[in-house]
């Protein structure tokens, strides 16, 4: 990079800042992505993400040590600390480090009415997917009034919206107990009580095989493309339509079926079918809702020929099942 290009830094940052503040504060969000590469004139794969006082910076492994430096000084400034992450191709060899501010930031974020607890250096993930956060609030009118399944629910951050939002009961699945014990917590920070909600430290497919009766209007699914649960392996790719078929048949008559992912190899069209194929085979009938993207106010996207290049990478697809 260029010695003016990292003398521009402050200055891209400060604009990126100034875009988002207004949003943010009007809607009493405290974590939102602040910097999104180039679509804010910072270099490909460079994000830097707000959570409360602190700032979470993310590269791309093999970015030069001055522009990591450019902008985690730029970052810095006024923060409490400022957690550097490095993504690599293989996402084991990601790491996470405290580039400045005291070790092991444990903060507690404000989004909306609800409250998160975000473990910042703790290996690549923060405990709050930042680019679902309209997905969260988009679900809440479907939630109020009826059970809601959570699958793959990790910290619980649907389940924390959902119950907020007024629904009966949320029932939450995920193989990692610790995440599920995080959703709890999240639960009581947002004044919840999870005693009167259903956690489920369970292999999502395993727990979708179970005879059953429909019983929800609502049920989520936002799975990883890869994960295991004991012995078994879970590839999106590979068991797409045995979970469409399983959140499908979960669903009362008129319910409704968030899916979400940020394959980049399934977008809205190859989710649609999928679903379209399980319905079939269970003879439902889906309308289609909604189909949404990322939030443009925070993650805006360049212009780039196709989607993965434009970092276009999450769809999601909601439909009402009858
Ligand atoms: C992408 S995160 C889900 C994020 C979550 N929906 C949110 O927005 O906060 C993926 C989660 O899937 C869980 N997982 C992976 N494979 C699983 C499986 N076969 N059964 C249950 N949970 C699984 C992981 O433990 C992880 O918490």
């Amino acid at each position: 990079m260029r010695p003016d290009s990292l003398l521009a830094i402050p200055s891209l940052l400060s604009a990126a800042v100034a875009r988002r503040r207004g949003v943010a504060e009007a809607r009493g969000l405290e974590a939102y992505r602040l910097v999104n590469g180039p679509a804010d004139a910072a270099p490909e794969g460079l994000t830097l993400d707000r959570y409360a006082g602190w700032r979470v910076l993310g590269v791309r492994a093999g970015t030069s040590a001055e522009v990591i430096e450019g902008w985690a000084s730029a970052a810095a400034v006024g923060a409490e600390g400022v957690v550097l992450k490095t993504w690599a191709r293989v996402p084991s060899d990601s790491t996470s480090r405290v580039w400045s501010g005291p070790a092991a930031p444990v903060i507690q974020v404000q989004e909306g009415d609800v409250n998160f607890i975000c473990e910042l250096d703790q290996g690549p993930p923060t405990g709050l997917f930042l680019d679902h956060r309209e997905t969260r609030f988009g679900i809440r009118p479907y939630a109020a009034g009826v059970e809601v399944l959570n699958l793959f629910a990790y910290t619980g951050s649907f389940s924390v919206h959902a119950a907020k939002a007024g629904a009966q009961r949320v029932t939450s699945v995920d193989v990692a107990k610790r995440a599920l014990q995080r959703a709890r917590e999240n639960m009581v920070a947002s004044g919840l009580d999870p005693d009167q909600h259903r956690w489920f430290p369970d292999d999502v497919l395993k727990h979708l095989q179970r005879p059953q009766p429909p019983r929800y209007g609502l049920v989520i699914a936002d799975p990883p493309l890869y994960g295991h649960a004991g012995g078994a392996r879970f590839s999106l790719l590979r068991d797409l339509d045995r979970l469409w078929s399983g959140v499908l048949s979960r669903l009362l008559p008129g319910g409704v079926a968030v899916f979400s992912t940020h394959a980049t190899t399934l977008d809205h069209d190859a989710l649609e079918d999928a679903a379209a194929r399980a319905a079939s085979a269970l003879t439902r009938r889906i309308e289609v809702l909604h189909r949404w993207g990322l939030p443009e106010w925070d993650h805006p996207t360049h212009q780039a020929p196709n989607a993965a290049d434009r970092g276009d990478y999450l769809s999601t697809l909601v439909l009402r099942v009858s």
